[in-house]
């Protein structure tokens, strides 16, 4: 009998053939039962260092450890069938040399049994994505904003704004991909920019805040869902799930002040006597 799972996970080669293709759909998760939901629509699901921010209420990504990383991917992976789950390399875990990053990366590999890792940096990371891939690790890539860079670039800002800008975006999307990035995220980078190097590099791009001229694009669940408190400009809101956990809730709390819940449906009675 094979051991085979009746349905195969995507994998970055299916990623990667995109090229130019239908649009990739990725969104973020961290947990089993949103990974459930988010796999039966996406190609693609990012375990993204974003769960800093949205799950522990950190400012930035930067506090964001490798263990956190590895025990949501974990749950992702669980909760998931059939697409491609990607781990997020958070910062400090790859930067210092290509050996720290392949041995963070085998770490997330091995106990996750994810399908890639992602971290963020062009011409500098380089050299880390070519030793990675080269090893059997798919890399996405990750340039324009690149949230972990935060205490260096003072804020959030949109990239490629000016053309005289451009060059190093252009050239750092350029790197990861002739590196062996199977694909590369542009975060909150200038549609004409983003058209641009989408023409230019053969691997797909996926954006965020970067248009629609992207080969995918990704957004982060909770802003989709209108659960992040604040919704940045390049997030259409696809639900407003807030409002409707505060209404539950509310009727929750009624209910057990008032001893309307559990009601008798919800109890276990005695089992009968013969
Ligand atoms: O961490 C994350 O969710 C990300 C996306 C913003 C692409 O990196």
């Amino acid at each position: 009998m094979s051991v085979q799972a009746a349905i195969r996970r995507k994998t970055a080669p299916d990623i990667r053939a995109r090229k130019s293709g239908a649009p990739i759909v990725m969104l973020t998760s961290y947990h089993a039962h949103t990974a459930a939901l988010v796999d039966r629509h996406c190609d693609a699901i990012l375990v993204g260092d974003s769960l800093g921010n949205v799950m522990h209420g950190f400012e930035t990504t930067v506090p964001v450890t490798l263990d956190m990383m590895i025990l949501q991917g974990r749950a992702v992976m669980r909760g998931s069938a059939q697409a491609l789950v990607v781990v997020d390399m958070p910062f400090g875990s790859y930067e210092a040399s290509k050996e720290q990053a392949f041995h963070s990366a085998v770490r997330v590999m091995k106990e996750t049994q994810c399908g890639a890792v992602k971290l963020e940096g062009g011409v500098r990371m380089a050299e880390t994505v070519a030793f990675l891939t080269e090893r059997g690790i798919p890399v996405m890539g990750h340039v324009g904003l690149t949230p972990q860079s935060i205490n260096t670039i003072g804020s959030f800002r949109a990239q490629g704004r000016d053309e005289g800008s451009w060059e190093p975006i252009e050239n750092d999307a350029m790197a990861v991909a002739e590196a062996g990035a199977f694909s590369v995220v542009l975060e909150a980078v200038a549609e004409p920019l983003a058209r641009k190097i989408t023409q230019e590099i053969v691997i797909p791009t996926i954006g965020i805040g970067a248009s629609s001229a992207c080969d995918g694009q990704v957004l982060v669940l909770e802003d989709m869902l209108g659960l992040s408190p604040r919704t940045p400009k390049f997030v259409r809101r696809y639900g407003d799930l807030g409002p409707a956990i505060d209404a539950a809730v509310e009727a929750y709390a009624t209910d057990v002040r008032a001893r309307t819940f559990p009601g008798p449906e919800h109890v276990y009675p005695l089992k009968k006597t013969v």
